[in-house]
């Protein structure tokens, strides 16, 4: 009954490579230059007992990440039948495409719970492409922010808030006047414990608050948004024109950045999620990987098993 924790997928939406990118770290894919070992997009899927696990966002990936990870693929038919799954239930921290489209690719009448905050309930409710999820098999569960739930017996989660911005899919007119750290139900980070271990896992956050840093000083393990290092790196890739803030990610360097705002929390062990396909940490050899590294961080790799 011990928490264990399984990255799906270490990349940020687009994944690793991103089908469209000739940047550095995508051009070896397609023949120029050297290539990297492949990410699949944002997930985690966490457990406490075998043959049961509970995904943390769905990527638009997950079937090759279940193609993946036979901890994730259907159970023996003499005991579970033609149709079934280990996942019991989704749990979704904001309304990303990287964190919801994988939804779609679930909707084979397979009974599961799929857990949100009610402002993520909104959005799907909005989008009714989503109603192809079969309510009699799938069950919304609607969670506030700082209320534990079980979504399988013996593991207790908690979702509490964590700056970020609506989906890149929601801001219509609003460009750059969107509000990138709103702090409330639409970005949120998760608490997952198995009664005596615990980890924290938060793939989307604008910046470090008072109240977050919090909760985890002092945690055995922490997944944190590592989705930029540098804030304009995208900018200073020439392969776009936003920053990471404008994204709302907050960077790994820099002042205001995760490498400076975890230096004195404490956590016993830290592993970036989230990575951009443009984040030179990629790279085993680079000198900010090296920093990182330096700083006590993981980055974390599709199919890494973590206990805390
Ligand atoms: C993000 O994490 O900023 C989003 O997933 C970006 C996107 O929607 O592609
Ligand atoms: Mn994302």
């Amino acid at each position: 009954m011990a928490l264990r924790a399984l990255i799906l997928g270490a990349a940020a939406g687009g994944g690793l490579p991103q089908w469209n990118c000739n940047g550095a770290n995508s051009a070896g894919f397609w023949g120029r230059g050297d290539r990297l070992s492949p990410a699949t997009q944002s997930s985690l899927a966490v457990s406490v007992r075998d043959g049961e696990w509970v995904v943390l966002n769905a990527s638009p990936d997950i079937r090759a990440q279940i193609m993946a990870r036979p901890q994730l693929q259907p159970r023996d038919p003499a005991a579970h039948g033609l149709r079934d799954t280990p996942i019991a239930a989704v749990v979704l921290t904001n309304g990303d495409i990287d964190h919801i489209a994988g939804l779609l690719t679930l909707r084979e009448k397979q009974r599961f719970d799929l857990w949100t905050t009610p402002v993520i309930a909104d959005i799907l409710r909005a989008n009714p492409i989503f109603d192809a999820l079969d309510p009699t098999c799938v069950a919304r569960r609607e969670i506030g922010l700082d209320a534990p739930f079980e979504p399988v017996p013996g593991l207790t989660l908690e979702l509490f808030a964590t700056p970020g911005k609506t989906p890149l899919f929601l801001e219509g007119a609003a460009g750059d006047a969107v509000q990138t750290d709103v702090e409330g139900e639409q970005t949120v980070g998760v608490r997952l414990s198995d009664g005596t271990r615990e980890a924290f896992y938060v793939p989307g956050c604008a910046r470090m608050t008072p109240a977050l840093a919090a909760r985890l000083r002092g945690a055995a393990l922490a997944f944190f948004d590592g989705t930029v290092f540098h804030d304009d790196e995208m900018i200073r890739a020439g392969v776009g024109h936003k920053t990471g803030k404008r994204m709302g990610h907050m960077a790994m360097a820099g002042p205001d950045g995760s490498l400076a705002a975890f230096a004195d929390l404490d956590v016993k062990r830290k592993i970036f999620v989230h990575m951009n396909n443009t984040n030179p940490v990629w790279r085993k050899d680079s000198a900010e990987r090296a920093e990182v590294e330096a700083a006590g961080w993981e980055i974390a790799h599709d199919g890494l098993e973590v206990t805390p």
